[in-house]
């Protein structure tokens, strides 16, 4: 409930400090940027930003550097502002803080959301103690398309890895108190569908049914707002031809009457403004009308709330109710962080520091860091290598202080995180171990091939750490081809031929098209950005002190081409049939119509296979439950974590189904010899789709059940009825 006292505070406000209160603006540091509240020339630093915020122009800025600057501002308001309305500090803390966990995506390979809320806390403990009121974070768009440079940022192509992702990191960022020194206020990004951006090119429109819409790329949002997420952002993208920013049925008839959101919205950076560009609002005055009015509470950095609103409001071009309305929503968030309790809650100069980069945050980030970790092939169980061998580290991403922490940090310093050489020397010793760049990311090294093809050959093995830079993933940068570059596969060809066993430690931010030599060596490894503890999390998974358990979040396709991919497509009404490929089914020429490594696919180094499986009682009734169950076993003579995975099909229906849909998974610790029953229970909701009124139906009829260690593998199938 908002209290009495925001009301009181919201009857003394005049249009200006209420316009105020709806802007947020980037923190003027490092030397200070200009903004449109102080253009170029006039006071466009820190100190013409303060002024800003004394004067009541600001609700608070984002980015800042640190408790110093946030205790300065806020001291400033406290004691210079006409109503004393404490500003608000938000930052992109995307995956840590200063100590960095791995990029989102990665996590989500761990298939464990309960680490996700435990690294969101940790991450809340640091930035909090910081001073930072808000996190950006998490952003929950679903991305079946591996082009687009953001897939980083999320959990994946799935539709229940998503939503429990979501839900578990606005847990981890809120915790259980929003007024606690360690809690920061989350928010949900980017709303909605900012992933399904037209052929994967960042900020491109969106055109999608709002069947699609709803059943895959909505659940994941409105599970972060029904964890109690108190903000949401807009996003980039149009969706079929109306800009978030200015889309009422989205932010006002979706959020808030459907799904009852109390919290605010802000824009996503200059996003109000970038309805101009795109053809939808006439001006910036215009932009800020259609904005208010489509339910976006507050303008992130364009300034045009705090220009343009009073007028809007004078004209009547804009009710004063509306303006009313998001300011009561943003004086509530701040009441409910406790901020009109106590501006300086999270404000603390010592505990910014003695809460940095703690023992325990540290060895937090390499736990995540060896659980993201997703060990594609292992042929001849090359892993686990021996102690006592000799190893030719080779690559770009051999050794160096770069690409560790991965794309969004703004306050963790890659000079900080354990690259990949010192973890493997702190395993076997300086002296068994040899650095060779070999190439560039880009670019050929001069001299690298033969410098690399000598240091393979002086090896016992070869891990060649190839990939993505930090540079290739994240925000606007798209890419056409989703392979190794192409100076990098010279080098894998080239350390190929030298007969070594090769492990591929790939370094990447969305899933890849593996090629050639890359895709043939004998081991590879998926390891992300891994972040400060990159390099001994991957030396744990290296030598086999950690059993690798994490499983792909995407589809990694065998082409560029097929995308956008994802495991859940449709059947079509031409699907090839298995054995020998047939003409004139939907095939591409080059490619088969899967992919290379399927969406939850990973090896462990168990040797674990499925069998006995039961569904009780052999028919699901239609207000029943379902117990399904199978046995998995690990006959190797190493432990390891296996995901268990159920999977179904609605074989016919009045709106076609995919060919699979994950509906549960479990992750269950197997000792050599072990067996585990695994049990789900399977209910009528969880078949549900949206039937051609876009309302929620099931209809009785025969499903497909898998229990299986990835979206293609067989694992253990049977099938069942739905009966009314
Ligand atoms: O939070 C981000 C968003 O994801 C992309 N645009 C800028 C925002 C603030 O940095």
């Amino acid at each position: 409930a908002v209290p009495a006292s925001v009301d009181a505070l919201l009857a003394r406000m005049t249009l200006e400090e209420k316009a105020g209160q709806l802007q947020l603006n980037a923190a003027a540091w490092a030397g200070g940027v200009a903004t449109a509240l102080n253009p170029p020339g006039g006071a466009s630093n820190f100190d013409g930003q303060l002024a800003d915020a004394v004067a009541g122009k600001l609700t608070g800025v984002f980015n800042g550097n640190g408790a110093a600057m946030a205790q300065r501002m806020q001291a400033a308001v406290m004691k210079g502002s006409r109503l004393k309305i404490p500003l608000i500090f938000a930052a992109d803390v995307i995956h840590g803080h200063r100590t960095i966990f791995p990029v989102p995506v990665a996590e989500a390979a761990s298939f464990e959301p309960d680490l996700a809320m435990r690294t969101a806390r940790a991450a809340a403990f640091e930035a909090a103690g910081a001073g930072i009121d808000w996190t950006f974070f998490p952003m929950v768009d679903i991305a079946r398309d591996q082009r687009w440079g953001r897939t980083m940022e999320g959990a994946g192509e799935d539709v229940l890895l998503g939503k429990l992702f979501a839900a578990a990191r606005v847990q981890g960022f809120q915790g259980k108190d929003l007024k606690a020194n360690d809690a920061m206020m989350a928010c949900v990004k980017h709303f909605a569908a900012y992933g399904a951006a037209e052929s994967g090119l960042d900020y491109n429109v969106v055109d999608l049914s709002e069947r699609t819409l709803r059943e895959v790329y909505l659940p994941p949002y409105k599970a972060g707002f029904d964890a109690g997420a108190m903000s949401g952002m807009a996003s980039f993208n149009e969706i079929n031809g109306v800009p978030s920013h200015g889309n009422p049925w989205l932010l006002d008839k979706v959020l808030r009457d459907e799904w009852k959101f109390p919290g605010i919205v802000v824009g996503d950076y200059t996003g109000d403004e970038e309805m101009i560009a795109a053809g939808f609002a006439k001006d910036g005055k215009d932009a800020a009308r259609i904005a208010i009015l489509a339910g976006v509470d507050m303008s992130m950095q364009s300034n045009l709330y705090a220009l343009h609103l009073p007028a809007l409001v004078r004209e009547g071009a804009v009710p004063q109710a509306v303006v009313d309305r998001s300011v009561r929503r943003v004086l509530a968030v701040k009441h409910m962080l406790g901020l009109f309790d106590d501006p300086f809650r999270r404000i603390d100069a010592r505990r910014e520091k003695s809460r940095s980069r703690t023992k325990v945050n540290l060895a937090l980030s390499r736990e995540a860091g060896r659980k993201a970790i997703v060990m594609l092939k292992n042929e001849g169980d090359v892993l686990p290598l021996a102690k006592d061998r000799k190893v030719a580290i080779i690559g770009p991403f051999a050794s160096g202080q770069h690409d560790l922490n991965g794309p969004w940090v703004v306050y963790g310093d890659n000079a900080n995180a354990v690259d990949l050489a010192a973890g493997v020397r702190a395993v076997v010793g300086a002296g068994n171990v040899s650095v060779t760049a070999g190439s560039g990311v880009e670019e050929p090294l001069a001299g690298g091939i033969e410098a690399a093809v000598a240091a393979a050959n002086a090896a016992d093995v070869v891990l060649l750490a190839i990939g993505e830079n930090e540079g290739m993933s994240g925000e606007a940068q798209s890419r056409t081809s989703i392979t190794v570059p192409a100076p990098q596969m010279e080098l894998a060809e080239a350390v190929a031929k030298t007969g070594k066993p090769v492990v591929v430690v790939l370094k990447n931010g969305r899933g890849l098209a593996l090629e050639g030599a890359v895709r043939d060596a004998p081991a590879i490894l998926v390891t992300w950005f891994l972040g400060s503890e990159s390099g001994h999390a991957i030396a744990d998974v290296l030598f086999g002190t950690y059993s690798p358990a994490g499983r792909l979040p995407m589809s990694f396709p065998y082409e560029s081409g097929q995308e956008p991919y994802h495991y859940d497509h449709k059947m079509t009404g031409r699907p090839q049939p298995e054995g020998p490929r047939q003409p004139y089914k939907a095939q591409w020429r080059t490619a088969p119509n899967a992919a290379l490594y399927p969406f939850g696919h990973g090896l462990t180094y168990g040797k674990v296979s499925y069998a006995g499986l039961a569904v009780s009682p052999p028919t699901l009734g239609w207000n029943g439950k379902l117990e399904v169950s199978a046995t998995v076993t690990n006959s190797g003579t190493r432990a390891c974590e296996e995901v268990v995975q159920l999977y179904i099909r609605d074989r016919v229906a009045s709106i076609t189904r995919p060919v699979r849909e994950l509906k549960a998974f479990r992750k269950v610790a197997l000792a050599p010899g072990a067996s585990e029953r695994v049990a789900f229970t399977l209910t009528r909701e969880q078949l549900q789709f949206l039937g051609l009124d876009l309302q929620p139906t099931v209809e009785p009829g025969t499903f497909d059940l898998w229990i299986a260690p990835s979206a293609q593998a067989e694992g253990v199938h049977t099938t069942f009825d739905l009966v009314r």
